[in-house]
C-alpha cells in the first residue's frame, strides 16, 4: 500500500501533481476538484511493466507455492512467454486484460516438463532469452522458435555463457540464432561471465540457469543494465551480492536454493510506455497536463526522465515510499515544452535504451541538433532502430546523419509528413505514431497496431488526449 509520496525531482515550471482522485483518459477535473495552478489536467494510466511481468511469470512458475500477481501486462510478448511456461506444464491462468489478480501455482525449481511442441517466442528477446537460461538448467528437452524479428536477433551472447556452464544447446538454424534446441543437461557448473554488452537479458539469463541449474553465477557489466531479476531474485529469498569493482557492475547468486517462495506482487505501470504519453505532451499533443499513476521508477530504466529534461520537458517525479514492493514507483506528471536538442552519450545507453527511438523523433521535433551515440546495440533490437529511423526520419524530409553507433538529427521545425515503415517493431511504430498524432502532421505508419506488443491501447490513448485537448 502506498503511504506517503515523496517528491524526488521537479524540473520545471509549476507543481503539477494533484493527488485526488482518478480521472480515466480525457477526463477533466471538475471546477471544484482543479488544482489551483493548472485547469487542464488529466490522468492516464499505463499497462504493466514487460520486462517486470516476464520476470514474475516464469518466477511465479517456478515457485513451490501459489504466487498471486495483478497488474500485469496483457500484451503480445507477455502471451508468447506465458503460452511457452503452459507448453512446459505450468497451469497459468489466461493473463486478464485489466489487470486484475491471478493466482499461479508453481511446480518448482525441477518440476517443468519437456512439452510436446516448440516453444513459440514470437516477437519476445527477453522471453527468448531468459526461457534459454531456464531450460539450460532445467532437465528437458525443449525447442525455441520465434517470429522473423526474433530469428534474426542475436542468441550467441546468451548460448556462449550457457554453453560454458555446460548447457547442450543446438542451434537448428543459423548458427547463434533462433531455433534453439536445448536437451538436457549435467548438473550446471558455475560460470564468472564478464559480459561484452550491457544486457538484462543476458545477465537474466545466466542467472536463471544458475538458480533452476543450482549452479553459482556471477555476472559482470562495464555498465549497469536493468536490475530487475536482482530485485525479484531479493523478494523470492534468493540473496544476490551485488557490488562495483574495477571491471564493472557485478551481481553474484553464490548459494542457489532448492526451492523459491511465491510472490504475492503488483507489477507497476511500465515506465517505457508512459515515456510515449510524456513526449506526445511535451511535444503539445495535447494543450493538456498530464499525470501518470502507479509507474515504475526503477533507476536502471528511467534514464530518459534525465535526457527529456535536459531537452526541456517539464517533469514532476513523485516517488512513493511504500513497504510492500522491491519496485520503486510512484508518478510522473508533464506538461506542453519547449524542447530543444540535447546529446546522449554512451554512460547513458542502458537506462535509456528502449527510449531512444522516442527521443530520436523529439528531436526531429525541437529545436537545434539531437545527438545519440553510444548505441550499437540499438542495431540489435526487434529492428536495426539505426536504420529504422534514419530511413523513416528521411521519408519524413528531416536532416537525419546515420552513424554505426548511433545517429544525428536536426530540429526540423515544421508539423512532419510521409510516409514511414514500422519495420516489424513495437517501438518504432510508437515513435512516429506520437509524431502522425501532433498537430498539422500527415504521417501513415504501414503496422500500426505492432502497439499491442508492448502498450495495448496505445492509440486510444492518444486519440482521447488529442479529443480532451
Ligand atoms: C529487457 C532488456 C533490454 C531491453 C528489452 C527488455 C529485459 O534488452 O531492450 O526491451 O526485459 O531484460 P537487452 O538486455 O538486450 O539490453
Amino acid at each position: 500500500m502506498i503511504q506517503s509520496h515523496e517528491r524526488i525531482l521537479k524540473t520545471s515550471g509549476k507543481p503539477t501533481c494533484y493527488s485526488g482522485h482518478v480521472l480515466g483518459v480525457g477526463e477533466r477535473l471538475k471546477d471544484e476538484n482543479r488544482p489551483k495552478e493548472d485547469s487542464d489536467f488529466v490522468k492516464v494510466n499505463v499497462p504493466g511493466d514487460k520486462s517486470i511481468t516476464q520476470r514474475v511469470l516464469i518466477l511465479a512458475s517456478l515457485a513451490s507455492g501459489e504466487s498471486r500477481l495483478s497488474g500485469l501486462l496483457h500484451g503480445g510478448d507477455v502471451e508468447s512467454t506465458a503460452e511457452a511456461l503452459r507448453s512446459l506444464g505450468v497451469g497459468l491462468p489466461s493473463i486478464p486484460t485489466d489487470g486484475s489478480e491471478i493466482r499461479i501455482t508453481g511446480v518448482g525449481l525441477n518440476g517443468l516438463r519437456s512439452p510436446s511442441k516448440n516453444l513459440d517466442l514470437g516477437n519476445s528477446g527477453t522471453g527468448a532469452r531468459l526461457l534459454l537460461g531456464v531450460l539450460a538448467g532445467s532437465q528437458i528437452e525443449a525447442t525455441l522458435v520465434g517470429d522473423a524479428s526474433l530469428q534474426s536477433r542475436p542468441m550467441r551472447r546468451v548460448c556462449e555463457p550457457l554453453h560454458l556452464m555446460g548447457a547442450r544447446l543446438e542451434h537448428l538454424g543459423e548458427e547463434g540464432r533462433i531455433p534453439i534446441r536445448v536437451d538436457s543437461a549435467p548438473p550446471l557448473r558455475s560460470i564468472d561471465w564478464l559480459s561484452p554488452v550491457p544486457s538484462a537479458q543476458v545477465k537474466s539469463a545466466i542467472l536463471f540457469a544458475g538458480l533452476v541449474g543450482g549452479a553459482k553465477a556471477v555476472v559482470t557489466e562495464t555498465l549497469q543494465s536493468r536490475d530487475h531479476t536482482e530485485r525479484l531474485f531479493a523478494e523470492i529469498g534468493v540473496p544476490l551480492s551485488i557490488q562495483e569493482i574495477p571491471s564493472g557492475h557485478q551481481v553474484e547468486l553464490s548459494l542457489p536454493p532448492d526451492i523459491i517462495d511465491p510472490l504475492d506482487f503488483s507489477v507497476p505501470g511500465d515506465v517505457s510506455s508512459a515515456a510515449f504519453i510524456i513526449a506526445f505532451v511535451a511535444l503539445g499533443g495535447t494543450g493538456l497536463s498530464v499525470t501518470i499513476d502507479n509507474v515504475s521508477l526503477n533507476p536502471t530504466r528511467t534514464g530518459f526522465l534525465d535526457v527529456f529534461s535536459r531537452m526541456g520537458t517539464d517533469l514532476t517525479i513523485e516517488k512513493a515510499t511504500s513497504e510492500d514492493t522491491c519496485e520503486p514507483k510512484g508518478s510522473i506528471a508533464t506538461s506542453p515544452s519547449k524542447l530543444h536538442g540535447t546529446e546522449v552519450n554512451i554512460r547513458e545507453v542502458p537506462a535509456v535504451i528502449d527510449e531512444l527511438p522516442l527521443i530520436a523523433v523529439m528531436g526531429a521535433c525541437s529545436e537545434g541538433r539531437t545527438i545519440i551515440r553510444g548505441a550499437d546495440e540499438l542495431r540489435l533490437k526487434e529492428s536495426d532502430r539505426i536504420h529504422s529511423l534514419v530511413q523513416n526520419l528521411k521519408a519524413l524530409g528531416v536532416g537525419v546523419m546515420e552513424h554505426e553507433d548511433g545517429l544525428e538529427i536536426e530540429g526540423a521545425g515544421r508539423p512532419l509528413k510521409g510516409q514511414v515503415r514500422a519495420f516489424g517493431d513495437h517501438r518504432i511504430a510508437m515513435a512516429f505514431g506520437v509524431l502522425a498524432k501532433l498537430e498539422g502532421a500527415h504521417i501513415e505508419i504501414d503496422d500500426p497496431t505492432l502497439s499491442d506488443i508492448s502498450f495495448p491501447g496505445f492509440w486510444e490513448v492518444l486519440n482521447k488526449l488529442t479529443q480532451a485537448a
